[in-house]
């Protein structure tokens, strides 16, 4: 790098910092999500979120952050809130955080939710990012992209692989506008959520501890963390990567996960 080009990535960086920072959260009503909103608002961010239910109480709507109620499956209603986001300002971070959860054959529903409507949302707002800033889409994942869990199905496990597929394709071919794409993957979690379930079945709880090199499970403000990370600066030449974020937990080799128990 030359002084000069030193100089205009110190100036670019600097404008990054104090330009007003348009974020939309996909699936932001709960868990991981939710925490991602929470961590943008405190950052002075301008938070969209999408979510199917509204928002939990405690999450009310606010100057900077705005929800939208809608099922995304539905196309009309997705583009016509993704017409009002636009208009709150050019996006600088889109962050996915939805899973499928519906009744519906859960092949389909996965790929429709997962994968089709995730490609539908980013080529829809690819072109609505800011021109001069640093920009981040993140997809969140699981260990399940690469890995077994047979109580998820099928679709499930295909529909993560091809997340981070669609992140390194959409890193290569958005990376000219200035847009980074990357995916987090984490295994099980505690949300706040789900914090009642796992309080009242310890046992379960210390055996994921056990077979944890980190000796606990994550939370989902330690996966929100990391979207955040990869939305900032301090990423600003990471694209195309998946993070894994599970204490470990997927380094070890099953049998020796066997012996352990
Ligand atoms: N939980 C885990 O232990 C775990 C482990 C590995 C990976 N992951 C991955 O991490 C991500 C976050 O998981 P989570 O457990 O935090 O998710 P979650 O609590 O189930 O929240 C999912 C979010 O997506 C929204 N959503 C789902 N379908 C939608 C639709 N059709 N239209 C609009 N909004 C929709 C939900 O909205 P409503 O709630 O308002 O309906 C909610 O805000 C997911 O991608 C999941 O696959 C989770």
């Amino acid at each position: 790098m030359s002084v000069k080009e030193v100089s205009s990535y110190a100036i670019h960086y600097n404008e990054w910092e104090y330009h007003m920072i348009h974020s939309l959260v996909i699936g932001g009503t709960r868990g991981v999500g939710r925490e991602v909103v929470k961590l943008f608002a405190s950052q002075g961010h301008t938070v969209s979120v999408i979510g199917k239910r509204p928002s939990l109480a405690a999450d009310a709507a606010s100057d900077n952050v705005r929800y939208w109620t809608m099922d995304f499956t539905n196309e009309t209603e997705l583009l016509a809130a993704l017409t009002g986001i636009v208009k709150r300002g050019k996006l600088c971070n889109l962050v996915f955080a939805h899973r499928y959860k519906g009744n519906e054959d859960p092949w389909d529903g996965e790929l429709a939710t997962s994968l089709t409507a995730t490609k539908k949302i980013i080529e829809r707002l690819s072109a609505e990012f800011c021109k001069d800033s640093d920009n981040s889409i993140v997809l969140t994942s699981s260990i399940v992209s690469h890995l077994i869990a047979d109580e998820q199905p099928l679709g499930y496990h295909v529909a993560k692989a091809g997340l981070n597929q669609m992140a390194r394709f959409y890193a290569v071919t958005l990376g000219k506008q200035g847009i980074r794409v990357n995916s987090v993957s984490p295994s099980v979690f505690i949300k706040e959520e789900s914090q009642e379930y796992y309080r009242s079945n310890p046992d379960l709880c210390q055996l994921f501890s056990k077979i944890t090199p980190l000796g606990r499970m994550g939370t989902a403000r330690e996966i929100a963390s990391v979207i955040v990370f990869l939305c900032s600066p301090a990423a600003s030449y990471v694209t195309g990567q998946d993070i894994v974020v599970d204490g470990g937990i997927s380094l070890q080799a099953q049998p020796a996960l066997a012996r352990k128990i």
